[in-house]
């Protein structure tokens, strides 16, 4: 009996368990930094230690940004605010090989719903060292994770016409303060980069055609030396 229960048990923590799905842990609301400290702080870091980042900050940061507060009748309303809560952005997970304890490196969706990742891609991040410059500021590269913040413009124009694109675009700015400050909440490191190569990181991190990378943010503990 105790071979077999040990045997399951591996295997919910193995590889194989993330391939179906990754549930992360319940988030945690009541912090031990004050939101005024946390915004006086916030700053933009662009150099990060190759330490690892634990499922539980990951928790909090998906959530932060796209996590599920509250609800209005039938709807589940999210952490940040959306025009006519018509939610038209998703949020990315792509991980670094060896950088989160029990996850492998690949690219994730981040689902509000269930609070849970699903995978979309493995393993491309030991290939991010050949990304060009171009591409991808070099900087960024050096992060464990980081969170890409997409847009389907076609869930708030179905309703407000061309305005819905402006608000898809706003509605960015919301998510990526409220990711930005929680880190810094966690005392982790973040900085964010609106020019990169669309349609190449789109490709290589096998992000859907229907999800149009708007906002990229890395994320990972401090470095002692350099912003
Ligand atoms: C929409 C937007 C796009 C940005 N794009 C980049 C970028 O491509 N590369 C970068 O290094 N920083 C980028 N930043 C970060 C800014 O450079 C940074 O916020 C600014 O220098 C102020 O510094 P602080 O964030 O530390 O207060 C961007 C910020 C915003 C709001």
């Amino acid at each position: 009996m105790w071979p077999l229960l040990l045997i399951f048990y591996s295997y919910l923590h193995s590889e194989l368990f993330s391939a179906v799905g990754i549930s992360l842990p319940r988030p945690i609301i009541r912090g031990k930094i004050s939101i005024e400290e946390t915004i006086s702080n916030r700053r933009t870091y662009r150099s990060f230690a190759r330490t690892q980042i634990a499922l539980s900050d990951i928790s909090q940061l998906l959530w932060s940004g796209q996590g599920i507060t509250g609800r209005r009748g039938n709807l589940k309303l999210r952490s940040s605010p959306s025009a006519g809560a018509l939610y038209p952005l998703n949020l990315y997970l792509i991980v670094r090989k060896g950088s989160v304890k029990n996850v492998e490196g690949g690219t994730y969706l981040y689902q509000p719903i269930t609070h849970s990742l699903k995978l979309i891609a493995k393993n491309i991040l030991n290939k991010s060292h050949g990304i060009p410059s171009s591409v991808l500021q070099p900087w960024m590269n050096k992060s464990g994770i980081k969170i890409m913040i997409t847009g389907q413009y076609s869930r708030s124009t179905k309703k407000y016409g061309k305005k819905g694109r402006d608000y898809t675009l706003m509605e960015v700015g919301h998510v990526s303060q409220n990711i930005l400050l929680q880190a810094q909440g966690l005392l982790l490191k973040a900085g964010m980069a609106g020019a990169f190569d669309r349609p190449y990181l789109q490709k290589y991190w096998s992000i859907s055609k229907k999800h149009l990378p708007l906002m990229l943010i890395a994320i990972g503990k401090k470095r002692y030396k350099g912003m």
